[in-house]
């Protein structure tokens, strides 16, 4: 029998302070451990209620296999209320499931009106009294007590802050999100969280608290250094706080608590200096006890000012939380009194240590990615130049001992990237415990595991996992650790597919990509990077590969979790990209003119950029500029038009499908020989031709050839940049040359993702030459070792490897093909990925002739399933002959082995014969 679970809201897990007015539900079907043939949902009933009141909405019997995507109907949701809602569901025999358990949502306030958003004012220390451009300042702390006459039954919480805030009530900490309310532009709206606190508050005394920290707001950004001559206070100085806390009693009226002048404020406490990039310091002799709870006595705490804020959203994505703790697996001393500790992983949050001290003593933390070759810290790539004082991220915290006890600190407001840790002002060397990772990112849901017979491509995989989550922070960053740390719109576009993979990325990217709509330019450029605290339409805006992002990945949202709502909100905003990119360019050639674009990235860290290496070609490297952005417009002229095809819109659907063509043509035209060769002869040229379809059939398959000769000069490895680095993968694949993928990726020299980890990587490097024997590090101005760019070919191996791929068309994965092409010696691979209709798993084996296969295809997905390198007459499935067996329908051949197509269900497919797994 199907039963319901994983009820989700507006893909969040019992959301608090949802504000789109009729919030999408999902669910996922469950047939038992292992998914019986066939089984579907052919209707399902929602039922919604409000709490306290009766049924908000039934939706009745919907006969309907959608499972995602269903907006909430009935009459309007109440601001501030909160709904319970649970489901049923008919599967293909009419049969009714049991009711879900309960799932909850809890609107969030109004826009208007007495408790509306609108009314809810900001408080914060009267003055920045002492700003300075050079320093951090104290941390503000706020308070205030209040009194409820009777039993609580529920209480909720909405708060936000210019900065970051922590929330306290009676002592406690409010949640477990950090670093809120993350990163968005702030003079464009700033996201509120809500908390269901209703086992924080109490009949009779309470007390209130929050305190801040600078974060993006007001912390130092580096790259604004050189952008705008100053990197502190880039969006305001002043710190601010904003909250309405909602208690409904058991009996009475509703109690409203706001921020207003009845709070109040010091700036005298423990964290005494703290920056987003840069570190903190606390200062435990300054710990207040009790401040947070009540009957503190705060006579000594000074006014708040009060005053008008942003606008305020709700927060659509999962919170940035900690995840995972890691112990060190080695320390080190390498100087007298300066300890290293190796956390064995780059990681992305901050160190939680225990420790014994003085009263005073100040105990310095810090942290890096590497070791220079004396055992001492690598630090050179946090851009720490002293002649340049705006750049730079320290990455440093300070502890300052209280001097009784045991003392644990953990910062608050900052978080680094590192491996590595460097402890000094202590007597001895953290004992065992004392010290751990903790390692925090924006909380996602995990959406798969991978694993095969080569340690080597696991390690590639988990690093590349890693990577993922040390760049995910409210925004998908490009580093951790510099000063940059920057919505980097080209480095998601490319990862964008190896993410959905990993990770449920639904909510986060579609916050973010209203991150991106707030700052395009009125003429239609899209940023490079968003949040743009620069003036998108001045600099960094408008680079073909980066603003495309805007185009691609709402596409990816709609193909891979059915979300029309994305495609609906990106379409107008990507066409006006289009429109600028045919204006700019009337010949449909895009060129590389610096009025435009002055800094043009083109298919940026190309081997044309490797430092030192003599055995390569220096030059030649780099797909020519007109070449790589013209083939971005033209995909991006093509989604525009499959976006307002599936919009229903089909005027602009034939407009923009023309455009494409005849951008395609002057691609051609501009580009491409009548033998196939394209201009350049670079790998890359061919790889993003194929890979968005510019090339008129008769020569895709020569290009594909000269593609893969184009690898010879480099060895028979890559000259690729960023952009066509996974697109040269896939297109190898497609065109017949697996074994030359498979090569690259397995490659032990430099440029080659194997060489990374066996060169001390446990995370993806910015570049392929960031550290090579030898020769040691590249320029330490743009060196990271936590960039998740090069990490897209994850999407291959899930593809190419695990065999996954999620169909397109129908979109939602309301299709998958199963088509792992064994290579390079592999005799296994395991995959499962969670789609948003439940999990698919993969299971492969080869060896003595015998190709075994293993799916399972979760309820209302159909597959097709091609095991590879074999006859329809080779293949049996659970042991009956293909023909015979239930649910499956024979296909045949194709991409060189035996296609079937079946229904939800779990199947094992064996092929015995002398081709069986091309290894
Ligand atoms: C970032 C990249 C980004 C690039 C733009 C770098 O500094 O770290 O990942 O895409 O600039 O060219």
């Amino acid at each position: 029998m199907l039963s319901v679970t994983r009820l989700r809201c507006e893909y969040l897990s019992n959301p608090v302070g949802i504000d789109t007015l009729a919030p999408r539900m999902s669910w996922e079907l469950e047939d038992g451990c292992s998914t019986r043939r066939g089984a579907r949902q052919t209707a399902y009933r929602i039922v919604v209620r409000r709490d306290g009141a009766g049924t908000a909405w039934d939706s009745g019997r919907v006969r309907s296999s959608q499972t995602a995507q269903i907006a909430c109907g009935g009459k309007r949701l109440s601001p501030l209320g909160t709904y319970f809602w649970r489901v049923r569901a008919w599967d293909e025999k009419g049969k009714a499931s049991d009711w879900s358990p309960e799932a909850r949502w809890t609107m969030g306030p109004a826009e208007s009106g007495l408790r509306g958003l609108s009314s809810f004012r900001w408080i914060g220390p009267r003055l920045a009294e002492s700003w300075s451009e050079r320093e951090a300042q104290p941390s503000p702390y706020l308070r205030r007590e209040f009194s409820l006459a009777g039993p609580v039954r529920r209480a909720t919480l909405f708060a936000s802050a210019l900065g970051i805030y922590e929330a306290r009530i009676n002592g406690s900490r409010v949640g477990d999100a950090l670093l809120c309310p993350e990163w968005t532009d702030y003079r464009v709206k700033v996201q509120y969280q809500g908390y269901d606190v209703s086992d924080m508050v109490r009949e009779g005394k309470n007390a209130i608290g929050a305190v801040l920290g600078p974060g993006w707001y007001a912390g130092h950004l580096g790259a604004a250094g050189t952008v705008l001559g100053y990197a502190r206070g880039v969006y305001g100085r002043l710190l601010g706080f904003t909250a309405l806390l909602l208690v409904q009693p058991l009996a009475g009226d509703e109690v409203v608590i706001v921020t207003d002048a009845s709070w109040k404020c010091t700036t005298d406490g423990p964290i005494r200096a703290s920056d987003i990039f840069g570190g903190e310091t606390y200062d435990a002799r300054r710990e207040m006890p009790g401040w947070d709870a009540a009957g503190y006595d705060d006579s000594a705490w000074g006014p708040v000012s009060v005053f008008q804020g942003p606008r305020l959203v709700a927060q659509p994505n999962e919170a940035i939380r900690i995840t995972q703790d890691l112990a060190p697996v080695s320390t080190a001393e390498p100087s007298p009194g300066t300890f290293i500790l190796d956390l064995g992983q780059n990681m992305v949050g901050w160190v939680r240590m225990t420790l014994h001290g003085r009263p005073g003593d100040d105990v310095r933390i810090r942290h890096g990615e590497m070791l220079n070759p004396d055992g001492t810290l690598y630090r050179d790539n946090l851009r720490l130049d002293p002649a340049r004082p705006l750049r730079g991220a320290p990455q440093e915290d300070h502890y300052v001992c209280r001097g009784t006890g045991p003392e644990v600190f953990e910062p608050h407001f900052t978080y680094h990237g590192f491996r590595y840790v460097e402890v000094t002002g202590v007597e001895r060397a953290p004992a065992p415990g004392a010290l751990v990772g903790r390692v925090l990112h924006s909380d996602a849901p995990d959406a798969g595991t991978f694993e095969c017979s080569s340690p080597v491509l696991n390690k590639i995989m988990a690093a590349i996992q890693w990577t993922q989550r040390g760049n995910m922070h409210g925004i998908p960053t490009d580093c951790p650790q510099r000063d940059e740390r920057l919505g980097w719109a080209g480095d998601i576009q490319v990862f964008c597919r190896t993410a959905m993979f990993n990770r449920d990325m639904a909510a986060f990217l579609s916050k973010w990509l209203r991150d991106m709509r707030d700052a395009q330019s009125p003429d239609g450029r899209f940023p490079d990077f968003a949040p743009h605290p620069y003036g998108s339409h001045i600099r960094y805006s408008g680079n073909p590969g980066w603003a495309d992002a805007a185009v691609i990945i709402p596409w990816l949202l709609y193909t891979t979790y059915g979300d029309l709502r994305a495609l609906e909100e990106a379409f107008e905003p990507a066409r006006r990209w289009v429109d600028f990119s045919a204006r700019e360019n009337p010949d449909l050639v895009w060129r590389d003119r610096g009025r435009l674009i002055p800094f043009f990235y083109g298919d940026w860290l190309n081997a044309d950029t490797f430092l030192g290496i003599h055995d390569l070609p220096r030059t030649g490297g780099e797909v020519p500029k007109e070449i790589y952005a013209t083939a971005f417009f033209a995909h991006s002229a093509e989604l525009v038009a499959r976006m307002a095809a599936v919009l229903g819109r089909t005027r602009e659907a034939g407009v923009y499908s023309a455009l494409a063509r005849r951008i395609r043509a002057a691609f051609g035209k501009a580009f491409v020989s009548t033998h196939g060769r394209i201009k350049g002869g670079t790998q890359a040229g061919y790889a993003l031709a194929l890979s968005f379809d510019l090339l008129p059939k008769p020569l895709r398959r020569k290009a594909a050839a000269r593609m893969a000769a184009a690898l010879k000069p480099y060895g028979g490895g890559l000259s690729t940049g960023i952009q066509s680095t996974v697109r040269l993968m896939r297109e190898l694949v497609r065109w017949g040359y697996p074994e030359e993928a498979y090569r690259l990726l397995n490659r032990q020299e430099m440029p080659s993702w194997r060489y990374m980890v066996e060169h001390g990587g446990t995370s993806i490097w910015e570049r392929w030459d960031g550290w090579v024997g030898g020769r040691g590090f590249q320029n330490p101005d743009m060196n990271s070792f936590n960039h998740c760019a090069i990490g897209s070919v994850g999407e291959w191996m899930w593809q190419v490897i695990g065999g996954i791929t999620l169909d397109e068309d129908p979109p939602g994965a309301a299709a998958v093909t199963i088509s792992p092409i064994p290579g390079a010696g592999l005799t296994w691979a395991r995959a499962m990925h969670r789609t948003i209709r439940g999990p698919v798993s993969v299971e492969w084996k080869t060896g003595k002739g015998v190709f075994s296969l293993d799916v399972s295809i979760p309820p209302n997905m159909t597959a097709t399933i091609v095991i590879p390198g074999a006859a329809v007459s080779e293949v049996t499935e659970s042991e009956t002959p293909l023909a015979l067996a239930p649910g499956v329908r024979v296909r045949g051949r194709r991409s060189g082995g035996c296609a079937v197509e079946v229904q939800p269900g779990t199947y094992r497919f064996e092929a015995r014969s002398r081709e069986s797994g091309l290894s």
